[in-house]
């Protein structure tokens, strides 16, 4: 069960602070920026893990308190397997790492996504880690890894009903939040993708029902604090509105408020 209820974007009017307290990231075009460099596509995935630390480290410099990252997807299997392989050992050696530095840094670490498909090296790393960092609350740091939306839904569906066999009351969409893997955080607020594609790609689907997207034609190993900063300059820009007019929130009706 989740540790704090946060409130729904299509069943309230969730506070819109002015800095995104939850940014989640599709860090796409590792494999561009090393072919644009003649390296293999391998190497820009490498890279991607540094910028990784960079935008890990904007993010808590400028109050942002969960950040989330698609580093594999349900569909990535699809890739050729030396590809498949590498991110695999990559993942292994950065969370051999990291893991460590990120409790000193007193970031709660965690991995969403259905990880009975990864070695159990991995699968014991990320237990740990996840042990180990449950004590933080200032910074969220979650990876999404073998994640898909729809598995996300599904899951969470299916655990609703499991709970109570024979039920025939309507599922309540608090009862499926609750029940996904993001549910210890609040729904996105500011939705990053790099490398220029202006997709979703079966990213976190039910918690961006509300959040602002912001598409950069970057590429993710190149994404630095000015690239953060200006993904959440664009945010600060927004009105968010839920549903409403535009006049409501200069009235301040329900406590509207915008981002700047
Ligand atoms: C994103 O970069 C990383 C993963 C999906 C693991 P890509 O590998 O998709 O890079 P491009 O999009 O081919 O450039
Ligand atoms: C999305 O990137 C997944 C990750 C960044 C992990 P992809 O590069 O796999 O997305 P598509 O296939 O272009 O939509
Ligand atoms: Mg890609």
């Amino acid at each position: 069960m989740p540790e704090t209820v946060f409130s729904s974007s299509t069943r309230g009017i969730p506070e819109a602070s002015a800095v995104p307290r939850h940014i989640a990231i599709i860090m796409d075009g590792n494999g561009r920026w090393a072919r644009k460099r003649f390296m293999p596509r391998v190497a820009g995935h490498s890279r991607g893990v540094e910028a990784l630390r960079t935008v890990v480290r904007g993010c808590m410099e400028r109050g942002v308190e969960y950040l989330t990252v698609f580093a594999f997807s349900s569909e990535n299997w699809r890739r050729p397997q030396d590809e498949v392989s590498f991110l695999m050992q990559l993942f292994l050696k950065a969370l051999q790492k990291e893991v460590g530095r990120l409790h000193d840094n007193a970031i709660r670490f965690r991995v969403v996504g259905d990880l009975s498909a990864f070695d159990e090296r991995i699968v014991s790393m990320v237990r740990e880690g996840e042990a180990l960092t449950a004590g933080h609350n200032r910074f969220n740091l979650t990876i999404a890894a073998n994640y898909g939306g729809r598995w996300d839904i599904l899951n969470a569906m299916n655990r609703v009903l499991a709970n109570e066999p024979g039920r025939t009351a309507p599922v309540t969409e608090e009862e499926l939040a609750a029940n996904l893997s993001m549910s210890f955080a609040p729904e996105p607020d500011l939705f990053i993708r790099t490398g220029g594609e202006k997709r979703i790609s079966n990213f976190m689907l039910w918690q961006l029902a509300y959040t602002e997207l912001y598409f950069t034609d970057t590429l993710w190993p190149d994404f630095n604090l000015a690239a953060l900063d200006h993904a959440i300059g664009s945010y600060k820009g927004r009105e968010r509105r839920f549903g409403r007019t535009s006049e409501q929130l200069q009235q301040g009706a329900d406590g509207a408020q915008r981002n700047a």
